[in-house]
């Protein structure tokens, strides 16, 4: 399949599922079953990861009123929003899916964050966003979709500004996938210090495998259920991703990664100061 027609299918495939996970009840409680108190309260996730870990990066992002972050692959807003609301920063999110983004764009208002957060169709390989314009860039389980990971990579580069904070979370595991559709890396960090990061966070949170199993158990159970809320051929598509998810577990690791982009020394009393 050619590059294009690979993300048209992926975004094909995440419009759908954008478009029902806000009124899903019976995916959310799937979500809740799976995670209980560690599940991440305000987001509505389209993720794996808990409520342990997104605060985990937002510490990290150290992000404060006047600084700019980037939400890469941002689904339908809600973690980006999660982060924002929670930091004072403002928002820039980007997605392939134009529902995820139209959602994203209705759901700010009601927080009371559409004065400082903005969304728009794009792919994170080639954002569009000016060079060094943001502090941080945030993107929650989006890399692995990526066919070219280093290409990824340099686009987080070029828009944060030196000392600027990249966190994300994603799988590692070895080869190409099938089930996904890209190439995968098994350990970021070459990548990542290759082209200038310095990593600070790489480690595999420590109940991702009881919750991912958990999760997927649920979607798979959920079926039937989840067809009375979505197109047939949408939980369908859910069950058989959470069965590849069950699969796959045992060859890969979730892991949650911090990197900060280089440093130049005169920029260094600034930014201990803060990002404003
Ligand atoms: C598993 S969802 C996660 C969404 C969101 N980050 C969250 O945590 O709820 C993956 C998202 O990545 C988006 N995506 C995949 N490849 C992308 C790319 N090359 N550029 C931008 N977004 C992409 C998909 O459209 C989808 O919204």
């Amino acid at each position: 399949m050619s590059g294009s027609a690979q993300s048209s299918s992926l975004a094909d495939r995440f419009n759908d599922r954008h478009a029902v996970r806000l009124r899903s009840a019976t995916w959310e409680h799937a979500y809740r079953a799976a995670f209980a108190d560690d599940y991440p309260e305000g987001t509505n996730t389209n993720g794996w990861y808990s409520r342990t870990t997104l605060e985990c990066l937002c510490t990290a992002m150290r992000l404060a009123p006047g600084c700019t972050l980037a939400d890469l692959g941002c689904g339908h807003g809600g973690p980006g929003l999660w982060v924002a609301g929670r930091t004072g920063a403002d928002l820039i999110g980007i997605d392939i899916s134009a529902t995820g983004v139209a959602l994203a764009t209705e759901q700010a208002p009601r927080l009371g964050l559409d004065n400082r957060s903005r969304f728009q169709v794009g792919d994170l390989t080639s954002t569009g966003l000016p060079d060094a314009s943001c502090d941080a860039v945030l993107s929650l389980d989006v890399l692995l979709f990526v066919p070219d990971k280093a290409a990824a990579v340099r686009e987080f580069a070029r828009i944060l500004r030196a000392g600027g904070i990249l966190a994300f979370t994603t799988w590692e595991q070895q080869g190409y996938s099938e089930r996904i559709g890209a190439d995968q890396v098994a350990d970021h960090r070459p990548l990542l210090e290759a082209a200038g990061f310095k990593v600070t966070i790489h480690e595999e949170p420590t109940e991702w495998r009881r919750q991912h199993a958990a999760l997927a158990e649920g979607l798979i159970a959920a079926q039937a259920e989840m067809s009375k809320e979505m197109e047939p051929a949408t939980a369908a598509g859910l069950a058989a991703m959470a069965r590849g998810v069950l699969a796959d577990m045992p060859a890969r690791q979730y892991v949650c990664v911090v990197a900060r982009w280089r440093l130049r020394p005169r920029y260094w009393a600034v930014r201990l100061e803060g990002c404003a």
